[in-house]
């Protein structure tokens, strides 16, 4: 984020003070139907007429919504087939899969109920995320094959994203569940298509027949459309239109794009894949820093809203954006739709902007790039243009615990910010049920840029405090154990033994996926480089394909076994089925067992496990905030802008 931000809040303070406002119109080809671009009013929302008897209203946290309930249904029964492909090429020795299904066909909640989780890092956990996607999908070629893991996909009632691993998640649901090959492979227009940086925005080519100045021109149109229906907008709306271009596979990135609709695509709806489901978290008014209890927020196809004791409410996904006062929409005048427009909302999950804010004092900062940003951060007229602002649905709700109660706005930022870098907290919901979830980690914690299990720890410490509100997770040791016994290379489970854990409600097992080097240094800094050739990018695909699958079960053959003895783990212990051999040695190979080392480790710089694909690799540099490329991109900023 850290680079287009500086972009993005220069031509926000432009845009504020009034310098640019004249645009001549632009043509653009006929939209691409695909999916449902199903917001009247293309990015702006609409005002409309409440459906007749049935305002919205906020509903309480205390169970699922029912039209989760009901897809559940579908979902759950539309698991068993794949999941009786994938665990019978699994090759679970003494275990009889069919007998194991069929014995429990009636009742279906005896089954594994899986979750899988991509976590934030820009586009370094878009791509590693990407791999485990691809290898996870029965529907990449060959992910079927003998030592691959296809078909985890296909198996699992949820998937969570944030920030980057959100864009991931968000690309393949907005586009109708599409794959991660063919968005790789996709030449018919300039989805992921990362040769020009999110700056420049797409190249000439395709359906997206903009050039860079058509292009800001385009994303600043959109957004005063948003501000002349009456909407504030803030950094995060340019940031999700920018982001929209490269993942959302339509003209102009899709601006009437929604949310809400994928719950109304026919495969969604008859439960033939997964919910996806994206974070945030509040920034509550006042606040700076986000701190580590802070309120979480979701936004699935149904509906958004928090879990938390705090705000605890959910509201109807397509009237997001309505004027809600007290839990009710009021006025018959007063429902509005359109609102969740998807690129908005993969913009929000990763609105690191109060970050830059923060960086603007940094003395690490050439002093000409400070002034830039203190001009562009206090010239924008107000303090709130850092985070995504939406109408608050929950003013006058829960006054006593929700932080926001008595605010107009509800403003979200990057569902990271609170350290839980990997979206599990909407699979821990005790309602859900999840019995194991794969947590795919490609966050930038160590000076490498490697993950240390950082975001696992937040999200335990959290199940420990006020806040948990029933969440319960398996113990995490600290980071430096993480290290030292190397628990951030390879797979592990955490919770293995659910005798263990003191909790009335069902503990996940977690199966840790960090990303590690296999074939390429993968560990690029979060937003640099902001563009990638597509050699780079495919192989930092590929690598996170070997992440997923241990190369292909080349560096340990038990490990396909071991996903799907993590799989059945919970549920042969719910139905009182023995553990087969195989699976009781995968848990001793792969199951934290509860040893400590908090030493301080020295420096983490792994090496790569299967030899190099023969490509120099970007990654060799630790250096997070590289300030040549900020002040190289606030020149291409100025440049741009003079050319509007
Ligand atoms: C979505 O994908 C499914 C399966 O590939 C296909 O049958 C359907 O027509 C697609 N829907 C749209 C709107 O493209
Ligand atoms: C799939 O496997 C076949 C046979 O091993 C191989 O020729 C082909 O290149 C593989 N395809 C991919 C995408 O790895
Ligand atoms: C993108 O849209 C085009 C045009 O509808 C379609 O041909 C292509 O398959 C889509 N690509 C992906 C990855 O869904
Ligand atoms: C949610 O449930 C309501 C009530 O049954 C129904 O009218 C609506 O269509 C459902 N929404 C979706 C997206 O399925
Ligand atoms: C969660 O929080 C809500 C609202 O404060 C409360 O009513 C509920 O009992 C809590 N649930 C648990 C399991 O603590
Ligand atoms: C909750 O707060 C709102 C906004 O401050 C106020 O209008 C409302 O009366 C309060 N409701 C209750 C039940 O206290
Ligand atoms: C782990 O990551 C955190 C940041 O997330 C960092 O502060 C800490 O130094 C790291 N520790 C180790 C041992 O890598
Ligand atoms: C969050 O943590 C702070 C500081 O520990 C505490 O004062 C506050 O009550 C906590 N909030 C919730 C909702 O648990
Ligand atoms: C594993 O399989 C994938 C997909 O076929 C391929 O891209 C990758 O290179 C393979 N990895 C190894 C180590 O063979
Ligand atoms: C078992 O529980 C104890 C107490 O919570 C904890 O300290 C320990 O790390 C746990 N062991 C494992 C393997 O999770
Ligand atoms: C703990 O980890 C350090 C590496 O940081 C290692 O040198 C030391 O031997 C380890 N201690 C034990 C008891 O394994
Ligand atoms: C692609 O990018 C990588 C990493 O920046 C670079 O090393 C490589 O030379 C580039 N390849 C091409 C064909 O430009």
């Amino acid at each position: 984020m850290r680079t287009p931000v500086v972009a993005l809040i220069a031509l926000h303070a432009l845009l504020a003070q009034g310098k640019l406002n004249s645009y001549s119109t632009v043509a653009f080809p006929p939209a691409v139907r695909r999916a449902l671009p199903n917001s009247p009013n293309g990015y702006a929302p609409t005002p409309v007429t409440c459906p007749s008897g049935q305002q919205p209203v906020v509903r309480d946290a205390s169970s699922l919504s029912p039209n989760e309930t009901a897809w559940l249904e579908r979902r759950r029964a539309n698991t068993v087939e794949p999941m009786r492909d994938l665990l019978n090429r699994l090759e679970i020795e003494g275990f009889d899969v069919n007998t194991f299904l069929d014995g429990n066909a009636n009742n279906i909640s005896a089954l594994p109920n899986i979750a899988i989780a991509f976590s934030g890092g820009g586009y370094r956990a878009l791509l590693n995320g990407a791999g485990v996607m691809a290898a996870f999908d029965s529907r990449t070629e060959n992910a079927t094959a003998p030592g691959h893991i296809g078909g985890l996909l296909q198996s699992a009632t949820y998937v969570a994203g944030l920030s980057g691993g959100g864009w991931l998640t968000g690309s393949i649901f907005v586009n109708n569940f599409t794959t991660v090959t063919a968005l790789r492979d996709d030449t018919s227009a300039t989805v992921w298509n990362f040769n020009s940086s999110i700056l420049e925005g797409p190249e000439q080519e395709g359906i997206q027949v903009l050039n860079t100045a058509e292009y800001y021109q385009d994303i600043l149109d959109k957004v005063s459309g948003k501000e002349d229906a009456g909407f504030e907008t803030t950094l995060t709306d340019y940031w999700g239109r920018a982001l929209a271009f490269q993942l959302v596979n339509a003209t102009e990135g899709g601006p009437a794009y929604t949310w809400s609709s994928i719950g109304l695509m026919d495969d969604f709806q008859s439960g033939s894949y997964p919910m996806p489901i994206i974070l945030a978290d509040e920034r509550a008014p006042g606040e700076t820093l986000i701190p580590r209890n802070t309120t979480v927020f979701e936004f699935n196809p149904f509906e958004m809203g928090s879990w938390d004791p705090t705000t605890f409410g959910f509201v109807n996904m397509q009237y997001l954006g309505s004027n809600f006062s007290g839990g009710v929409v009021t006025n018959d005048a007063a429902c509005v739709v359109g609102f969740d427009n998807v690129g908005f909302i993969m913009g929000t999950s990763s609105s690191l902007f109060n970050t830059i804010v923060a960086l603007a004092d940094s003395p690490d900062l050439p002093q000409p790039v400070r002034d830039v940003l203190a001009q562009a951060l206090t010239s924008g007229g107000s303090e709130n243009e850092d985070i995504a602002d939406y109408p608050n649905p929950f003013f006058g709700y829960n006054n006593a615990t929700n932080p926001s109660a008595n605010s107009s706005t509800l403003t979200l930022v990057d569902g990271g910010l609170d350290f839980q870098n990997i979206p599990l907290h909407p699979v821990i919901q005790p309602d859900r049920n999840v019995d194991v979830i794969f947590a795919v980690d490609s966050s930038a914690d160590t000076s490498f840029n490697y993950p240390n299990g950082t975001a696992l720890v937040a999200t335990y410490e959290r199940s420990q405090s006020d806040i948990s509100n029933g969440t319960a997770f398996p113990s995490i040791p600290d980071v430096n154990t993480m290290v030292n016994l190397n628990l951030n290379q390879r797979p592990t489970f955490f919770g293995c033994n659910s005798s263990n854990i003191t909790s009335d409600n069902p503990v996940p097992l977690i199966v840790y996926i960090p990303l590690s080097p296999y074939v390429l240094f993968s560990n690029v800094s979060t937003f640099d480089p902001l563009a990638f050739n597509d050699t780079f990018r495919n192989a930092i695909i590929e690598n996170g394909y070997d992440v997923a699958t241990m190369g292909n079960g080349t560096v340990d053959a038990q490990w396909p076994t071991c996903v799907g003895c993590a799989v059945l783990s919970r549920s042969l212990e719910r139905t009182g089925t023995p553990v087969p051999q195989v699976c009781v040695e995968c848990f001793q190979a792969f199951c934290w067992d509860g040893t400590l080392n908090s030493t301080v480790p020295a420096t983490y710089e792994p090496t790569l496990r299967l030899g190099s694909l023969n490509r120099p690799s970007s990654a060799a540099s630790g250096t997070r905030w590289p300030n040549s490329l900020l002040l190289a991109t606030l020149a291409t900023t100025v440049a741009l802008l003079a050319m509007l």
